[in-house]
């Protein structure tokens, strides 16, 4: 079998610490190439991992006839820029998660890949892992009986110089961490959301240093029955009650906001 031989643009942390090393353990993948907005940058990178080319800007690896496919560790904001050029260039696309910042991106990102008959795939790592598969074949087997509800979080530390606190690069904990969330309780219950709720700290963006958030942290509550029965074991007061409440006041959605005590969260808002 032939090797594909991958380019990677940037030198993410994440494709320098995790995934390059990974790549380069798999008997089918040949890492060829990896370009930075920084040409010194760039070869310090290749020179640690041993990888032949290194380009001082992302058109010049994309360019290059040697690469099969792109791996793209960039902040969430360029996923869908890069993705595009790179379809165009003939290259297949294996994009870290989040995939896009909106619905319209990643509709642009398939309309392109599927236009230039290259693959496009999300770096959502954890589907793949055995344990999970091993907990949605217990569920589709129905050993703990029909799902009622879902409840996931992923939270972690972070310091306060990272692209995931920059709103401007398509930042925050739900890109971040709750896509996590999200994607796992979509496929657990699997069927599609008719109401949606959230909670956001405000600290992301935040012009005010001392309200910077030290924690990314998101989490979802599904629930998968025909409607909300379940005693919800979060401190935020009348949740519940709350959320009912939106379902009346469709009109309101976006502008709805509540103060809610969870752990972490301090607004929020519903919409339908
Ligand atoms: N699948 C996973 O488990 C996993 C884990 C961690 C992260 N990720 C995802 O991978 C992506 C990168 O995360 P990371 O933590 O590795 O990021 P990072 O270390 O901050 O790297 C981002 C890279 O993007 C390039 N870049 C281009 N324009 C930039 C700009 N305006 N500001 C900052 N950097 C810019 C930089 O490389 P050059 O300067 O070399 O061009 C930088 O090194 C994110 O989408 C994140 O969600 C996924």
């Amino acid at each position: 079998m032939d090797s594909l031989r991958f380019g990677i643009l940037s030198t993410a942390r994440v494709g320098r610490r995790r995934v390059v090393p990974a790549m380069q353990q798999a008997p089918n993948i040949l890492v060829r190439a990896v370009a930075s907005r920084d040409a010194r940058r760039a070869q310090a990178f290749a020179h640690a991992l041993s990888i032949p080319k290194a380009y001082g800007c992302y058109e010049d690896l994309l360019a290059d006839p040697e690469v099969d496919a792109v791996y793209i560790p960039l902040p969430n904001s360029l996923h869908c820029q890069w993705t595009v050029k790179a379809a165009q260039a003939g290259k297949h696309v294996l994009c870290e998660k989040p995939l896009a910042a909106s619905a319209r991106e990643a509709d642009e990102m398939i309309a392109a890949c599927e236009a230039n008959h290259v693959l496009l795939m999300e770096a959502f790592m954890y589907r793949f892992h055995p344990q999970n598969e091993h907990v949605l074949g217990l569920i589709q087997d129905g050993a703990i009986g029909p799902v009622r509800m879902v409840r996931a979080v992923f939270t972690f530390t972070i310091g306060s110089s990272n692209i995931r606190l920059d709103a401007a690069l398509a930042g925050g904990s739900l890109m971040d961490v709750g896509c996590y969330c999200v994607s796992v309780a979509r496929t657990i219950v699997g069927a599609e959301p008719r109401a949606v709720s959230a909670f956001a700290n405000r600290a992301v963006g935040s012009r005010n240093r001392s309200s910077r958030c030290s924690r990314t942290a998101a989490g979802i509550l599904a629930s998968a029955g025909p409607r909300f029965t379940d005693r919800y074991n979060l401190r935020r007061g009348s949740f519940r009650r709350r959320w009912l409440r939106s379902r009346r006041s469709r009109f309101a959605a976006r502008a709805m906001r509540w103060r809610v005590r969870l752990r972490y969260g301090t607004d929020l808002f519903s919409t339908e």
